[in-house]
């Protein structure tokens, strides 16, 4: 038994179970009851997992409390403003950062890997017009695999590796695909002379041998909201991914899952949800309104891009996207009455009881449908946007999960409430 230990005592039988304490590097200690069930024949119950640690991770850090956010152990403003998307990702996937090398023949692996087969264009067209592209996006990642099937030995780590490559580098290209298809849009094919970020714009909004003017700062906007995307460690959506990679079930399959758990507009879809309230609302005079029925507790209505299950202060990527969206408002033709809409929501629920005393801040989803607004990506590729940039994320933790000699498959249980003996004798 290490040094620390909670002991528990069950008050109906007077009895006192001990369980180890873990010590993180930071952040608080972590109870390990993996033997509680065992030791008391009872479960832990822990409604939307708000105080369970689910794994041992060397991917991220947040400090809720303080509003920091860290990957592999650099600050998140740090990588937002000195680094690129690609040297981000490179982090998360090798543990360190690039050198100028090692970044260039990263950027160039994935270039190779980043056209789709051309069969898939089939699964494309199924879809009817109008699909969601998080819908096609989700169901053409999980598909890849029937196209892809060579190197799928899970323990390899140079096959690891390369699906790890080929995943990041064919997700902005399916992505865009997604989009085309979804609005009846001849298809822009990958060009090997752009960089990640704005070949993604380039295939976004190109035509056939029509040449697509793409500003520097759009797209440095975009690389700097990949970057803050990165990861988050254990969200829902990375949750979900762990958990499907658990049974050893295909990555593409578990980035698949990911996907379908960012979509909902309590994690991903948010940003969509802000933009489309931001409509809603319309203008300085409707705020006070909506602001009432968000803390009406019989009404449904909640302001979206504010709280998190985190962050109970302001959300460290929020504050970089507030000040990148005011840098940008004029060079990006920011939509000013928005801003103002959201300036004004901000203002009030920064200071009113309601929010004050349930911590609720900005989050990330907040700023982040107004620049994106405003670098013409349309509404409904919002969340598709967080998947591009939470892609290596999910990759790194799913391939930290598979390094890990003792993983278990993910397997809660459950405090019943049904029924009992209802089968007739
Ligand atoms: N508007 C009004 N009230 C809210 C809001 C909101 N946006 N968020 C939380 N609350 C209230 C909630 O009603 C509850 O009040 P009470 O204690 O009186 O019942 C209290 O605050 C705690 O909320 P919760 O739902 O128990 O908190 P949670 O940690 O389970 O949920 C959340 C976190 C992000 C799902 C939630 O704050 C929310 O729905 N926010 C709006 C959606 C949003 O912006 N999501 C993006 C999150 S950031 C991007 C990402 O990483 O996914």
């Amino acid at each position: 038994m290490p040094n620390k230990t909670l002991t528990v005592t069950d008050n109906r039988t007077g009895k006192s179970f001990d369980f180890p304490i873990l010590e993180p590097t930071i952040g608080p200690d972590v109870v390990d009851i993996s033997e509680f069930y065992k030791n008391t024949g009872m479960f832990t119950f822990d409604r939307g997992f708000t105080s369970t640690a689910s794994c041992r991770s060397r991917i991220t850090y947040i400090d809720g409390g303080e509003g920091k956010l860290m990957y592999r152990g650099y600050d998140i403003s740090y990588l937002a403003t000195q680094k690129s998307f690609l040297d981000t990702a490179y982090l998360l996937l090798h543990k360190e950062l690039p050198t100028k090398e090692q970044l260039d023949s990263f950027s160039l692996e994935l270039k190779k890997r980043s056209f789709v087969h051309e069969s898939m264009k089939k699964l494309f067209d199924a879809f009817p017009d109008n699909a969601h592209p998080m819908a096609i996006l989700s169901s053409a990642v999980a598909a890849l695999s029937t196209f892809y099937f060579d190197h799928l030995d899970l323990d390899s780590p140079e096959e690891v590796m390369e699906m790890a490559h080929r995943i990041v580098a064919k997700i902005p290209t399916i992505a865009a695909f997604s989009y085309r298809y979804s609005n009846g849009l001849p298809v822009i094919y990958p060009d090997l002379s752009k960089g990640f970020t704005e070949n993604f714009l380039y295939m976004l909004r190109g035509y056939p041998h029509h040449h697509v003017e793409l500003s520097p700062i759009e797209v440095q906007a975009l690389d700097t909201i990949f970057t803050l995307h990165a990861d988050h460690e254990q969200n829902a959506s990375t949750t979900a991914v762990r958990v499907v990679a658990s049974t050893h079930a295909h990555p593409y399959a578990a980035i698949s899952a990911g996907i379908g758990a960012l979509w909902g507009r309590a994690h991903g879809g948010a940003n969509e949800s802000v933009i489309r309230q931001l409509e809603l609302i319309d203008n300085v005079d409707n705020v006070e309104k909506y602001i009432a029925k968000a803390k009406d507790p019989n009404d449904p209505f909640r302001l979206m891009g504010f709280g998190h299950r985190v962050y109970k202060n302001f959300d460290p990527r929020a504050t970089i996207l507030k000040k990148l969206r005011d840098r940008l408002s004029d060079e990006l033709n920011i939509n000013s009455q928005y801003v103002e809409v959201a300036n004004k929501i901000e203002q009030i629920a920064l200071n009113d009881e309601y929010f004050v005393s349930r911590n609720l801040y900005p989050n990330i989803d907040f700023y982040s449908g107004l620049i994106l607004d405003a670098l013409k990506i349309p509404k409904e590729m919002f969340a598709v946007i967080f998947v591009i940039g939470r892609t290596p994320g999910w990759i790194a933790q799913w391939i930290e999960l598979k390094e890990q000699p003792d993983m278990k498959i993910a397997r809660p249980r459950q405090l019943y409430l049904g029924p009992n003996d209802r089968t007739p004798q």
